[in-house]
């Protein structure tokens, strides 16, 4: 696929999770300040990975009209706010810069972040429960992915393990960002089955595709905050280090990483062969291998 074609789907799916979750949160309540900081950190310009792989590997799946899985893919992406908006209280990466904007508790407060992130959360599941295009075992399926990727043997367990004194060692590593990252990704593609009620053979294909394309994201991210541009990358460079993190960086070296998250991408690739149609994907796993935001 060439980069035009690849450029203008990621555009259009992007554009409409954009404008799915700029319709959110906009009543006018006694408590509206809380709604503000939710919409300050969902429209802040992520990139919509996660919202995009659901999008695609729903389209993979065979549901002819992909905007049906919307509300899944968006329910993600609000999970995912909230894992960031949590992720830079002073209690935990103490980060004062995301998406090239002061983070949430900078502008609103350490007491209204946390209740960003907690309504974000909470809201997720009612979008999911009501998507008005998809059926109830969709529904359930969804529920279940994303409390289990998220919850607490997945993202906040990888969190624990992050923000805790656990050893450093390569595989206490790998099981950090499979838990903290990895789950959250591979949950993109599970929410895009969900939707679809895809084959066992795009659902296998993809899922496995996610979870590697999840590790290579992971050391990117991990070697962005070393050699990365602040500017570029929206997020305080050498963080990690400030925090006295051990990072892919540290035990693999900057070539080290660039290397493994190369290999990741090319295995990722290689769990798609047997499906169709996946030239979309291939092409998002080889860009995010390049990211430098
Ligand atoms: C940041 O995720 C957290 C990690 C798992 C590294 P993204 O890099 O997807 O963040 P946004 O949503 O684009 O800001
Ligand atoms: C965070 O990992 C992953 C989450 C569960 C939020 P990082 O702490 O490395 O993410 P950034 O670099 O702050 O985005
Ligand atoms: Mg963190
Ligand atoms: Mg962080
Ligand atoms: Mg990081």
């Amino acid at each position: 696929m060439d980069d035009k074609l690849f450029e203008k789907r990621y555009e259009t799916y992007r554009e409409a999770v954009e404008a799915y979750l700029n319709r959110l949160f906009l009543g006018d309540y006694p408590w509206g300040k809380l709604h503000e900081s939710m919409r300050y950190s969902l429209l802040s310009g992520g990139k919509r990975v996660r919202p995009v792989l659901t999008l695609e590997v729903a389209r993979l799946g065979g549901l002819r009209n992909w905007r049906r899985a919307l509300p899944f893919a968006c329910a993600l992406e609000l999970v995912h706010t909230y894992s960031l908006i949590h992720d830079d209280l002073p209690c935990m990466d103490d980060d004062a810069l995301r998406r090239g904007k002061p983070t949430n508790h900078a502008v609103y407060g350490e007491t209204m972040a946390t209740l960003a992130g907690d309504a974000l959360q909470a809201e997720a599941y009612g979008l999911i429960a009501n998507a008005l295009k998809l059926g109830t075992r969709a529904k359930v399926n969804a529920v279940a992915s994303l409390s289990w990727a998220s919850g607490a043997n997945g993202m906040v367990a990888g969190q624990v393990l992050d923000l805790t004194d656990f050893g450093r060692d390569r595989w206490t590593l790998t099981m950090l960002c499979d838990k903290k990252t990895c789950f959250m990704i591979k949950c993109a593609a599970e929410l895009g089955c969900a939707a679809s009620n895809a084959s066992s053979e795009v659902c296998n294909a993809t899922q496995t595709y996610a979870s590697l394309l999840g590790l290579a994201f992971q050391i990117q991210d991990d070697l962005l905050d070393v050699i990365g541009d602040e500017e570029t990358f929206g997020k305080p460079i050498g963080s990690d280090k400030e925090e006295g993190k051990t990072t892919f960086v540290d035990l693999l070296g900057v070539d080290g990483c660039r290397e493994e998250v190369r290999r990741l991408t090319a295995e990722a690739v290689e769990a798609l062969h047997g499906v169709e149609d996946t030239a979309f994907l291939e092409r998002l796993a080889l860009n995010l291998a390049e990211r430098t935001k």
